[in-house]
């Protein structure tokens, strides 16, 4: 089935095409990022406005990614691109290399809708949560990283272990994903199951007292868009606090996605540190380790952990993006994030009715629960056994339980033919789309069904 859909899909982008035989004389797989290199090829991107994108082909294609998740207002809102222009007119836009009192803004307004004591900018997610884990493991004096199962925590040693699914393994989630980290890594790692609290507590049992952080999404992204439960939330809090370990949310999808703030905000918990990035960035680099005072002064003079920043750290016109960003979600929060998360309900239901039609069962996460109310991301998972709910990445991730191959590429492409993009078999909904672009999903998912019923 794959192979007649990337047949259709090369007869119809020839210049993206080209350019991919271009790319793969010069990049690695013909780009710099493996997920955004979709075979046969990925479209070639000339601009993005809104809720669409336009390749070299001249298709407008309805997009459901936004940039990994950070678009949360959709591909190069005026509200940002403004600022970033009169940032630039005003020669201030590219590294300066020197200090400055934006960074002393954005600090304040992170701060403030978080709820942390302090922070520290850098420059991406894995940046962010590699250097959280430094600082746990200084501060408590101890080795091992608690994670879940599935998590992903971006491309640094300790987030690269548990994060795909081996079916060849009963414990299916505690393998290195990478050759080449540091030796000794993997066994730093304990992975746990999300949203499973007599697991949780058997681990704390027999490792508490080594453990420096449990780090986790409280809203898992890539592992299939669910969002942790109240119980297990508190839980982590109660455990990590009894064990002295620091607890750790990675906020780098779930950070002013669901509110305009903390996601932990919303259900009262409080980590000792989290993570920022992807939307507060307003689509450009920005990430942040926020949280304790006294654990954050580890990254100050004296404290001995080496969190230097980088080049880019607090460049200029990333944070003028941000608080651009920042500043419009908090004027906007009252109304922006309630329409969101009923569009990503929607979203969700009108996927599922138009797979049913053709007599797939599709189910789709997202939905809210007793600690996050409603949620304007989404993921489409196939199960084999009918009515099942899936709530944990052993379940979405496990070829055994879902047809994973059918929500990850089969769906992505035969949407793409439609000119729909999609990740996880959906994405997320941002405030750039309409009524009418989830009906134009509806329809394409429809035809994408009635194709892959065709080749079942
Ligand atoms: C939850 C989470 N943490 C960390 C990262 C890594 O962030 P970055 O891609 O900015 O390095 C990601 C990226 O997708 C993420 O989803």
């Amino acid at each position: 089935m794959i192979a007649h859909l990337a047949a259709e899909y090369e007869r119809r982008s020839p210049k993206s095409a080209a350019l991919q035989a271009e790319a793969l004389r010069v990049l690695i797989d013909g780009g710099s990022h493996t997920i955004r290199l979709l075979r046969p090829f990925p479209p070639r991107i000339v601009s993005a406005h809104g809720a669409f994108v336009t390749d070299e082909d001249g298709h407008q294609i309805l997009d459901f990614w936004q940039g990994h998740y950070a678009n949360i207002l959709g591909h190069n809102p005026p509200v940002i691109t403004s600022a970033l222009a009169r940032g630039f007119q005003e020669g201030f836009g590219l590294q300066t290399g020197f200090t400055d009192a934006l960074q002393v803004r954005v600090a304040e307004i992170l701060c403030a809708r978080t709820g942390h004591e302090r922070v520290r900018f850098t420059s991406s997610g894995s940046l962010a949560t590699m250097y959280a884990t430094f600082l746990s493991r200084a501060f408590t004096g101890r080795e091992l990283v608690m994670k879940v199962g599935g998590g992903w925590h971006g491309a640094q040693p300790w987030g690269l272990v548990g994060v795909d699914y081996h079916a060849e393994d009963a414990q299916s989630f505690t393998h290195a994903e990478s050759k080449g980290l540091p030796h000794g890594t993997e066994s730093q790692v304990i992975v746990t199951r999300f949203n499973d609290v007599p697991m949780l507590e058997e681990l704390f049992r027999a490792h508490g007292n080594q453990v420096a952080c449990f780090i986790f999404e409280p809203f898992l992204g890539s592992g299939g868009c669910l969002p942790a439960s109240r119980e297990f939330l508190r839980t982590a809090r109660e455990l990590s606090t009894r064990h002295g370990a620091l607890l750790i949310f990675d906020e780098v999808i779930a950070g002013f996605r669901f509110c305009a703030g903390s996601s932990s905000r919303l259900f009262g918990i409080s980590p000792d540190l989290a993570t920022y990035a992807k939307v507060m960035g307003g689509g450009m680099p920005v990430a942040a380790v926020a949280g304790r005072a006294d654990v954050l002064a580890l990254a100050g003079r004296g404290g001995g952990v080496k969190f230097s920043g980088g080049t880019y750290s607090c460049h200029p016109a990333s944070l003028s993006a941000s608080r651009a960003m920042m500043e419009h979600l908090v004027r906007e929060e009252a109304t922006l994030y309630p329409r969101l998360a009923a569009m990503g309900e929607k979203a969700r239901r009108t996927v599922e009715k138009a797979f049913a039609a053709a007599g797939i069962a599709a189910q789709c996460s997202g939905d809210g629960n007793d600690a996050i109310p409603g949620s304007s991301m989404s993921a489409v998972h196939f199960p084999y056994e009918p009515g099942t709910v899936c709530t944990s990445p052993e379940q979405t991730r496990n070829p055994d339980v879902c047809d994973v191959e059918l929500a990850d590429t089969v769906v992505q492409l035969a949407l793409l033919l439609d000119d729909v993009f999609v990740m996880h078999g959906l994405g997320a909904v941002s405030a750039a789309h309409t009524e009418k672009d989830i009906e134009r999903l509806g329809d394409a998912c429809a035809r994408a069904a009635r194709r892959i019923a065709v080749f079942a």
